[in-house]
């Protein structure tokens, strides 16, 4: 299995390009699943999520080819309407061609993704909202069966729904299922993140009448059909925050190209907060900072409130910040997996629930940590490029998932990241 071996104390240097973002990236994928005809993609980063989501299309009947410029997939010869438990488990995301699945060809069966580590992340509003659209939803032997075939024209039917919960994914799966329903859609609570504006906007130049994306009320009104489009998928605002967080850390002067800030006001707020310098234009993102934090409280919550996926990047900044602070997580129950790793590399943390208590030390020691998930990984890579000596981080796999190219990223800013297996 894949390390990463960090050697740390290196203040980062240099302009680097953020990538496409993955979390537009995978639903607007299964959005292809809806186009009668070819649908072309720019800007989809290398990440095993990505290779993950073409896997299942392919499955599916759809035809994928991809080169270094675009991706295009043609999803006019669909035969399997079914996405495996072996696809779901490794990738919760799957469940995003539910909605697209249903939709346009009135069957679905799709695993239950069941739990992961961290939180048991149930799918509940996904299925409710399809329900209401009058979908015909059976849980059986852990697959979620859904149906339209006894609706009017198989359609789904348009509806008002609440979600109790602000849910991404759901938001998306519902947004994708309504755009092709009878009548319109209103999704009240709705999740207000830039990749459901992207997926939004990708859609509408489908054909898809979709009104109020990032605002909590979307308003669908159903057509028909939806053809190929061409779509540009937004930056990655956490991989930038992540660099961000990276270059206030190590005291040195990072300029992020393809990077939006108007995506991470509440992360450039925090980081001014910490004394980082930040200035930005329309399209790049510029930190600087002389390394001698403050510690910050951070509190995660829906966007544009702070991302419970910038929550590890920050926990592991305030690790070595002067002060004591607290990183409230709302988001996920067990999102605090990288606590211990970053304890055996002396980090002062203390958890209540769901509250960490961050008391701020002087240095940071290199040890042998484990990644957990996507964004615990990248908090241990953080502590690394600070820590004294040598730190080694074993299952990087889950970092593939979601940071495109990241040793060789870092390594152009001036650090010295390997990879060995
Ligand atoms: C998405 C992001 C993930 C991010 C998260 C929160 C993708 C591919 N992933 O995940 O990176 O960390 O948003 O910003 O975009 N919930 C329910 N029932 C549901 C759905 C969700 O109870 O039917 C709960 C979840 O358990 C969680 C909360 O709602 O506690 C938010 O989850 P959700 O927004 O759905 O996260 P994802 O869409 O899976």
């Amino acid at each position: 299995m894949d390390k990463l071996i960090i050697e740390g104390g290196v203040r980062l240097h240099g302009e680097v390009i953020v990538s496409g973002a993955k979390n537009a990236a995978l639903p607007i994928l299964c959005a292809g699943l809806l186009a009668e005809t070819p649908f072309t993609l720019t800007g989809v980063p290398e990440l095993r999520d990505v290779a993950s989501t073409l896997k299942l299309l392919d499955t599916m009947g759809v035809k994928v080819s991809k080169d270094a410029e675009q991706v295009v997939l043609d999803a006019s010869d669909v035969a399997s309407f079914e996405a495996t438990y072996d696809m779901v488990k490794t990738m919760r995301a799957s469940i995003l061609v539910l909605g697209p699945l249903l939709a346009r060809f009135g069957t679905a069966r799709v695993s239950l993704p069941g739990g992961c580590a961290i939180g048991s992340r149930p799918v509940d509003l996904h299925i409710k909202g399809l329900q209401a659209m009058g979908a015909a939803m059976h849980i059986t032997h852990g697959y979620i069966q859904a149906s339209t075939l006894h609706l009017p024209n198989r359609r789904l039917q348009g509806a008002k729904y609440y979600m109790d919960l602000v849910t991404v994914t759901g938001t998306e799966n519902l947004m994708m299922a309504a755009a092709l329903a009878q009548g319109t859609t209103v999704l009240e609570n709705a999740a207000k993140e830039p990749e459901v504006v992207d997926l939004a906007e990708c859609l509408n130049k489908m054909g898809a009448k979709i009104k109020g994306a990032g605002t909590d009320t979307i308003t669908i009104e159903g057509v028909e059909r939806l053809t190929g489009a061409q779509h540009h998928i937004v930056c990655d605002r956490i991989e930038a925050g992540t660099y961000m967080v990276a270059a206030a850390m190590t005291g040195g002067e990072v300029t992020l190209k393809n990077a939006r800030a108007d995506l991470l006001e509440a992360v450039i707020e925090k980081l001014r907060e910490a004394g980082a310098t930040i200035s930005h234009d329309s399209n790049s993102i510029t930190v600087k900072s002389d390394g001698k934090l403050k510690a910050v409280n951070v509190r995660t919550a829906p966007h544009p409130a702070f991302p419970t996926d910038m929550q590890a990047q920050f926990m592991a900044m305030n690790t070595v910040a002067e002060g004591v602070s607290t990183v409230i997580e709302t988001i996920f129950e067990n999102r605090f997996m990288h606590v211990q790793e970053l304890q055996r590399m002396g980090a002062n943390i203390d958890v209540q629930g769901n509250t960490a208590l961050v008391q701020g030390v002087s240095a940071l020691e290199g040890a042998s940590v484990m990644a957990t998930d996507l964004r615990a990984s990248a908090g241990l890579v953080l502590a690394g490029l600070v820590a004294e000596g040598e730190t080694v981080i074993d299952r990087i796999y889950h970092l593939d998932r979601g940071y495109e190219k990241l040793e060789e990223k870092l390594n152009q800013l001036g650090a010295k990241v390997r990879r060995s297996n």
